[in-house]
């Protein structure tokens, strides 16, 4: 059984600053206070948008244009979402040599855009859209969000460049997240829910490899009782806040 807080950030902090070798992996929970609402939690994407019909790859080349409905509703949330203090405080960290990288399930870009140098985007990104058929590319930023569902020059409907249920993760993106993964020495799990393999298993490989693993959400997870080391449960903004001014203090 993991320890809890209040007691425990200085000790994470301790832990962390000693380490060094850190890698975050983060999903929707780390995006929640920039506006953007994550899957599974109540009001979440999924409930509204359920993922069979809108989110398997196999929904998307049967109606496109349907599940342009749910991507057309999260593209204007993503385009008005700035980086929170839980993205800055992970960018803050990998400036003062203790993080390494960032395995994000995210596909919104926020950790870039806080500064972070070393990230994964084990999901994609929803700045780049592909033709399924023809393999042209596009960035996003060529569309202006009145033609719903974009089209290829080639007249179908583009795709972003996200990974949907029943695809691959795209390979570099598995071998990056799998090298920092088994390198690092402590895990920093922030906001998933960790029930979508395989990013879920990040930190067991990490774990199985003699790393920490300290966990960081609002709530338990299915991580919480088997792999977690330590929990540090409230919002990733003001926990990675914390947690940095604390390790900022003993480097
Ligand atoms: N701070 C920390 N954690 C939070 C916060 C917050 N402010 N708000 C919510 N959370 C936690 C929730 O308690 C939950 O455990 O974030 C987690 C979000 O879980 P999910 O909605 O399942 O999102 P995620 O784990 O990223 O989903 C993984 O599933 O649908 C696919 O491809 C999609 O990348 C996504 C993947």
């Amino acid at each position: 059984m993991p320890t809890s807080q209040p007691t425990q950030t200085a000790e994470v902090a301790r832990l962390l600053a000693k380490c060094q070798r850190v890698v975050a992996l983060t999903g929707a929970g780390i995006s929640v206070e920039s506006g953007i609402p994550d899957f599974r939690s109540k009001g979440g994407l999924w409930t509204r948008f359920p993922p069979d019909q809108y989110a398997t790859i196999q929904a998307f080349m049967d109606d496109p244009e349907k599940v342009w409905q749910m991507l057309a509703e999260m593209e204007k949330v993503l385009d008005r979402a700035k980086p929170n203090p839980g993205h800055l405080a992970l960018s803050r960290l990998e400036k003062l040599g203790v993080v390494e990288g960032i395995i994000t399930q995210n596909i919104d870009g926020l950790h870039q855009e806080a500064g972070s140098k070393t990230v994964v985007e084990f999901h994609g990104s929803h700045r780049t859209l592909g033709c399924q058929w023809c393999g042209k590319g596009y960035g996003s930023d060529e569309f202006d969000g009145t033609e719903t569902p974009p089209l290829c020059s080639c007249g179908k409907v583009l795709k972003p460049d996200v990974v949907f249920f029943g695809e691959a993760i795209p390979t570099r993106a598995m071998n990056d997240a799998n090298s920092l993964a088994s390198g690092c020495r402590v895990m920093l799990v922030v906001g998933t829910s960790a029930e979508v393999v395989p990013a879920s298993q990040m930190p067991m490989l990490a774990k199985r490899n003699g790393a920490t693993v300290v966990e960081v959400n609002v709530e338990r997870t299915l991580l919480t009782d088997s792999v977690t080391d330590h929990f540090l449960q409230g919002k990733a903004g003001v926990v990675l806040t914390d947690l940095a001014n604390e390790i900022a203090k003993l480097l």
